[in-house]
């Protein structure tokens, strides 16, 4: 037996098995894979800048999934501000993930006042709400596919205030300007993800004789 706390590897599959464990509501789960794969393809671009290869691309890029796998793994059993991201941090801790993933999931949420420094921080900040955004924007399509989403009209309806209330359009705005990405670009980038990733999101758009 040993005192020391095993560390886990933060990979996406570790993450993932912490992730179901927690939680049960498949908006929830949706919303993580939503905002996985803005924030991965964050991760390889950002391994790529930094010269990476191999090995050491991989870890980085499992490191971003995993931080946005497990952004809001907790919200679910404990939703208030008082417990989400704090609950979470905590349990993570114990089981050994690394600082800069925690640090990561306590600085999404702006109320615990962690400061947003790294540019996984910034990246999974910039990424939170848009991803729910451009879900709903792919959802009010006839064909419900996010391919058929532009960036132009996403733009419109950020301006549109009836549409996805419950997103934040600060949050957006602020998360471009503090990643340092000109917010067209970012809505492109993290579009270009999830239509990457169109078939697992469930946004891959249905047949068309189902559209009517
Ligand atoms: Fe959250
Ligand atoms: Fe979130």
């Amino acid at each position: 037996m040993t005192n020391q706390i095993p560390a886990a590897l933060p990979t996406r599959e570790a993450a993932w098995a912490v992730l179901i464990e927690f939680t049960q509501n498949p908006s929830l789960l949706k919303h993580a894979l939503a905002v996985e794969s803005c924030v991965r393809a964050y991760g390889e671009q950002q391994a790529e800048q930094l010269g990476l290869a191999g090995e050491d691309a991989a870890a980085l890029v499992e490191l971003y999934s995993a931080t946005a796998l497990l952004h809001d793994f907790d919200y679910e059993r404990y939703p208030s501000a008082e417990e989400h991201p704090y609950v979470g941090n905590r349990i993570l801790e114990q089981r050994g993930w690394p600082a800069e993933l925690r640090h990561a999931i306590m600085s999404h949420a702006g109320y615990t006042g962690t400061p947003r420094v790294s540019h996984l921080d910034k990246v999974l900040f910039a990424c939170d709400e848009l991803a729910g955004f451009l879900t709903a924007c792919a959802l009010v399509k006839p064909t419900k596919s996010i391919h058929d989403v532009e960036v132009a009209g996403v733009k419109k309806k950020l301006k549109d205030k009836a549409f996805a209330r419950g997103v934040n359009r600060e949050d957006v705005i602020n998360g471009a300007k503090e990643l340092g990405v000109d917010l067209d670009r970012h809505i492109a980038f993290c579009l270009a993800a999830m239509q990457r990733d169109a078939e697992a999101l469930g946004l891959a758009g249905i047949p068309a004789e189902q559209t009517t």
